[in-house]
């Protein structure tokens, strides 16, 4: 059951919005082990990898997409660093109408362009930053029937609520703090609306990267987060705290989450992980971090990041020589 049917009474859709699912939600609520161990808390990885494309977007893409529809848009188009292009390219083909996408050129990872292409996107490579990208959606969607479908259009803060309704269901209580990255700021406004509405309250740790406009977490690359204001907003009401995080601690971050647990994510969701060393935590508190994106998005990090595999002869000794050598 996808995320309109599941949360049919907590969502902005009517008889007349398409029932358009590819499956998402209900991603896996991993505990964690190792890490839990070694902050002395008690850890978990909400694992929004594991969403249709591979992403968090997902579950509010659906809803942005089928209200498109349902309100008689041509068309959708996006600005992206590559998980909302892929979803946004999904979900169009789903409900058979055309999707363009905007990223900035030779700037995002490869097999989130390969997801787009493959589904059929008209794929624009623009020549600048994302927020470039973004102003020229804004104006697209603007003179044109085709609905925007970033994080600005309301219907996707709505479908990406449903994670925080999730994190209760799963655990079955409130956590005591959930942790995310922060880029355009979208997934943390919708989280704080979440919670808000399931009559919850607790600690939502959002992390930016150090260095916004060129981190080498390229799904967080972004100078201008469009949702500044409600952030600072939610900061000011004492419901979100604002965390900064260096490339390098994203990196051992992320090298941690997947060689401690065996869970592989893209490096940008690993900033909440990063940032859980920024926080006072509570001896035994429940801590939840949401990983946005999974692991096979960003393969050219991991050759940048992990050492390089080696060519052996097909013999026992060369083969236990190098194992040896490990
Ligand atoms: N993690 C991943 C994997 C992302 O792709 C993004 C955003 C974020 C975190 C940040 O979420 O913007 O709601 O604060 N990706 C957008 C995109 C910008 O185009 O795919 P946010």
């Amino acid at each position: 059951m996808g995320v309109i049917e599941k949360y049919r009474d907590r969502l902005p859709v009517t008889a007349s919005t398409p029932a358009l699912t590819l499956g998402e939600g209900n991603t896996p609520l991993i505990r964690s082990e190792r890490l839990s161990a070694k902050l002395g808390v008690e850890l978990y990885f909400k694992f929004e990898g594991a969403n249709p494309t591979g992403s968090f977007k997902d579950r509010g893409m659906v809803v942005a997409v089928a209200k498109a529809v349902e309100e008689g848009a041509q068309g959708i188009v996006c600005a992206s660093t590559g998980n909302t292009a892929a979803s946004c390219a999904a979900y169009a083909a789903r409900a058979g109408i055309p999707a363009v996408v905007l990223h900035p050129a030779g700037a995002i990872a490869a097999a989130k362009q390969a997801q787009a292409r493959a589904v059929g996107a008209r794929v624009l490579e623009v020549r600048g930053s994302f927020d470039d990208a973004l102003r020229s959606c804004q104006e697209l969607a603007g003179r044109s029937s085709f609905a925007l479908v970033n994080s600005v259009n309301p219907y996707r803060i709505e479908g990406q609520k449903t994670a925080a309704f999730e994190v209760i269901e799963q655990l079955g209580r409130v956590p005591d703090v959930l942790a995310l990255p922060y880029g355009g700021g979208g997934n943390t406004v919708a989280y704080a609306k979440g919670f808000a509405e399931a009559g919850a309250s607790l600690r939502i740790v959002s992390s930016q990267a150090a260095e916004r406009a060129v981190t080498l977490a390229s799904a967080i690359r972004i100078a201008e987060p469009a949702h500044l204001d409600e952030v600072a907003e939610l900061v000011g009401e004492g419901r979100v705290e604002v965390v900064t995080v260096s490339d390098d601690e994203i990196t051992d971050a992320w090298l941690e989450v997947a060689s401690l647990e065996g869970v592989f994510c893209e490096p940008s969701s690993a900033a909440g992980v990063a940032a859980l060393a920024h926080v006072e935590l509570g001896p035994g508190s429940t801590v939840v971090c949401v990983l946005t994106g999974h692991g096979l998005k960003d393969t050219g990090a991991i050759e940048a990041l992990t050492p390089a595999t080696t060519v052996v002869e097909p013999t026992l000794d060369a083969i236990l020589a190098e194992v040896a050598n490990a």
